[in-house]
């Protein structure tokens, strides 16, 4: 029985948490196989398409990521069950970021830096957080912990899921036939959905454009975008034709279309734009590594597993 470690990242650092945690375990590091028939667990990250499929006794597939579109891109994808990596330290980071960018928008931080930068000493106005509508896209494992972190500032909370939901502080709205609506009472949009073909492309200009604008009356300067979730939900020229149009005022991306984000592209320099390199929630190995040898032992000793992916559903 061995396990192996298929991941275009970080690979020989999970490898040393697994053999660290499990003296006794039979470590493999791709592309250095062994006997391909002894391999039965694999934990993967963007492996290249069809390795998995060269493992004919491979039983568990554990997906170092909360996100599994890239897994499921894999055309031979082997038939064998799926689990994606859900865990407290994930969520922990991940809401982390989602705080620390509503509060930096909420805030002006963005013209706050620029006036710090001429020396310009002046006040700006700045509404009340009870004053700001955020909107959660996916309340999920991760939107739905944004909602309790932002909560706790008061803000007035929203979600749009693909179900239904109840959640405690959030009206919650869901399916296309609500998106519209959601949008409307959102001043501050928060991004967490997973990347299918439902999603791809969704956050273009047409929904931007719907995002609260309040008139007049606003406090806020303009809608504000927040994208964690994948680059593929994006399209990145129509957000930089969204700021440039004043539909938006202004965003966070930790995910792009293309990653890196090449430097040619204009989102690089934008002044109200930040800009981070897909680390929103970049989980500790060991975290990873102990979630997957979990998993590993609950399938060996016949019990349920955690967080299986639904593959028609997408994610
Ligand atoms: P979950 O599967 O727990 O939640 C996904 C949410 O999205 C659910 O609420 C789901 O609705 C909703 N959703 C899915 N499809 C649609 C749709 N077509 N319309 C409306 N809502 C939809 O995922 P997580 O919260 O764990 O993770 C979310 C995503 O965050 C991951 O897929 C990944 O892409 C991204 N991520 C990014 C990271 C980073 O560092 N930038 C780190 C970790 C994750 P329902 O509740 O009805 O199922
Ligand atoms: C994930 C990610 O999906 O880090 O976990 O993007």
């Amino acid at each position: 029985m061995a396990f192996l470690i298929a991941s275009s990242s970080r690979a020989e650092e999970f490898a040393a948490f697994a053999r660290d945690l499990d003296p006794a375990l039979d470590v493999r590091v791709a592309p250095n196989l062994g006997k391909a028939e002894e391999i039965e667990y694999a934990l993967a990250w963007q492996p290249p398409n069809g390795l998995l499929e060269t493992l004919p006794n491979l039983r568990l597939i554990v997906s170092v990521g909360a996100g599994v579109d890239a897994l499921l891109a894999d055309p031979d994808l082997p038939h064998v069950p799926m689990v994606r990596f859900v865990d407290a330290d994930l969520t922990g980071r991940m809401t982390e970021y989602v705080a620390l960018h509503v509060l930096y928008h909420h805030r002006r931080m963005s013209e706050f830096g620029e006036l710090q930068r001429r020396k310009v000493w002046k006040y700006l106005p700045e509404p009340a957080a009870h004053e700001v509508r955020v909107g959660l896209m996916g309340l999920g494992v991760l939107g739905s912990a944004a909602t309790r972190a932002l909560g706790v500032f008061g803000y007035q909370m929203r979600g749009w899921s693909r179900s239904p939901k109840s959640l405690p502080g959030v009206a919650c709205y869901s399916g296309a036939g609500e998106l519209d609506a959601f949008l409307a009472e959102t001043d501050i949009l928060a991004v967490l959905l997973p990347l299918t073909p439902d999603t791809h492309g969704i956050l273009d200009r047409r929904l931007l454009a719907k995002l609260s604008r309040r008139g007049r009356d606003a406090r806020l300067p303009g809608p504000v975008l927040i994208n964690a979730g994948r680059g593929g939900l994006q399209v990145d020229a129509d957000i930089l034709a969204s700021l440039e149009a004043g539909e938006l005022y202004a965003a966070s991306l930790d995910v792009f279309e293309a990653e890196p984000l090449p430097h040619s592209s204009p989102l690089w320099s934008h002044p109200r734009v930040v800009v981070t390199p897909h680390n929103a929630a970049e989980s500790a190995p060991a975290a990873i590594v102990r979630y997957a040898l979990r998993q590993m032992a609950a399938l060996r000793r016949g019990e349920p597993l955690e967080n299986v992916v639904d593959r028609k559903r997408g994610y």
